[in-house]
């Protein structure tokens, strides 16, 4: 029986050729013509003035915060479910993340419960859009306006996407996105921060580069920062891989649109699929999420699978109940009861771009015997 895994990277535009230049320029490192030209072409898809590679969405998340000067005594208003890598920006800079429960329809964030949340300390809002729909940004621009807010948009899920036909990383004063290889565009690991602020840009740049000084002495430093620099050979991955978004984005649409129809009879069981589109998107599927009716039914069914050698992925484990934040007493008490119910009951099946109709098909086999 073969093993399905939850992603494989389609690798098969300007790839090889391209790095195959890499190697014949001896170019590898942060320095080389692909990072800029991956930075300009990124950028101007998305629809922001500024592109700053740096080495994976993590990192761009760490500069981000800190090309905000966010620091000690500021908040950040957060998802509760979603990956640690906001959460941990924000409290490595100082600053505290303030939870917000999410949305069971979309499995976003509820822009409904921001406002709530919002003190004289509130320095931004960070969204997250999760799995393939973005989250409520007219909402979220509005409490911004009446708030003197900053919007950090992680878009790392998001590539190609769009809210209301705007480009889904266009609408924060900082965006950042992933290019891990699960995303729609790869650069092995990778990740980039896009702005419109002159300002934020610069620092960014400072920051991804240890902090040398643009103009001053070399290796005399007046801030810390990090080696965040993305290299020449990731970049060239990158341009071949944004050289193929839209048929990347048909793609996904088509293996979201597949598994929609095909396990529709779990609806019957309890399950919930995700919204092939709202009012403002349509669904890009980052991955293929199922919300079973409860743990063990999810245990149940993630078992079979696993058993037909078929790899799934637990959704994201909120962030008032990490046990590393329990250990700080952050998050004490705190109660988010959709976003645990999506953590518990939460898993994703394989949905990589180079899956193939074969492994769809035995997937679907598999879900349905066992029902
Ligand atoms: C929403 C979100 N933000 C940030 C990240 C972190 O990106 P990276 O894995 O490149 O550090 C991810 C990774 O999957 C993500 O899904």
């Amino acid at each position: 029986m073969k093993f399905i895994p939850v992603n494989v990277p389609l690798l098969e535009g300007n790839e090889l050729k391209y790095l195959t230049e890499c190697i014949n320029t001896g170019w590898i490192s942060s320095e080389g013509p692909f990072i800029t030209e991956f930075e300009h072409k990124f950028s101007e898809y998305v629809g922001q003035k500024h592109g700053i590679a740096v080495s994976n969405g993590s990192a761009a998340l760490d500069i981000a915060i800190k090309a905000l000067e966010i620091g000690v005594g500021d908040e950040v208003i957060i998802p509760t479910f979603t990956i640690i890598s906001p959460a941990q920006s924000i409290i490595t800079a100082g600053a505290t993340p303030v939870l917000v429960d999410s949305d069971l329809t979309t499995w976003n964030m509820d822009v409904n419960m921001v406002e709530a949340k919002i003190t004289s300390r509130t320095k931004a809002i960070l969204v997250v859009h999760i799995y393939g729909l973005p989250v409520e940004m007219e909402a979220i621009a509005k409490l911004a306006k009446k708030y003197d807010l900053k919007i950090i948009e992680d878009a790392a899920e998001m590539h190609g996407q769009t809210y209301k036909g705007k480009m889904c990383g266009s609408f924060g004063d900082i965006s950042i996105f992933s290019f891990y290889p699960n995303k729609h565009i790869t650069t092995g690991e990778g990740g980039m921060i896009l702005t419109s602020n002159d300002e934020y840009a610069a620092r960014s740049r400072k920051l991804r580069n240890l902090c040398f000084e643009p103009d001053g002495p070399r290796f005399v430093h007046h801030e810390i920062g990090w080696n965040y620099r993305m290299t020449n050979l990731q970049a060239a991955l990158g341009l071949a891989q944004l050289e193929q978004i839209e048929s990347f984005l048909i793609k996904k649409k088509h293996i979201g649109k597949f598994y929609n129809e095909k396990l529709s009879f779990l609806e019957n069981k309890g399950f919930q699929l995700p919204l092939v589109s709202t009012s403002y998107a349509e669904n890009i599927y980052w991955v293929f999420g199922l919300l079973a009716p409860s743990e063990e039914e999810k245990n149940r069914l993630v078992d079979i699978l696993n058993r037909n050698k078929i790899a799934t992925r637990p959704f994201f484990w909120c962030m008032h109940e990490q046990p590393v934040f329990e250990k700080k007493n952050l998050f004490s008490n705190e109660k988010y009861p959709n976003a645990e119910k999506m953590a518990r009951n939460g898993f994703y099946l394989p949905s990589g771009l180079g899956i193939i109709d074969e492994d769809l098909t035995r997937i679907i086999e598999v879900i349905e015997d066992a029902y």
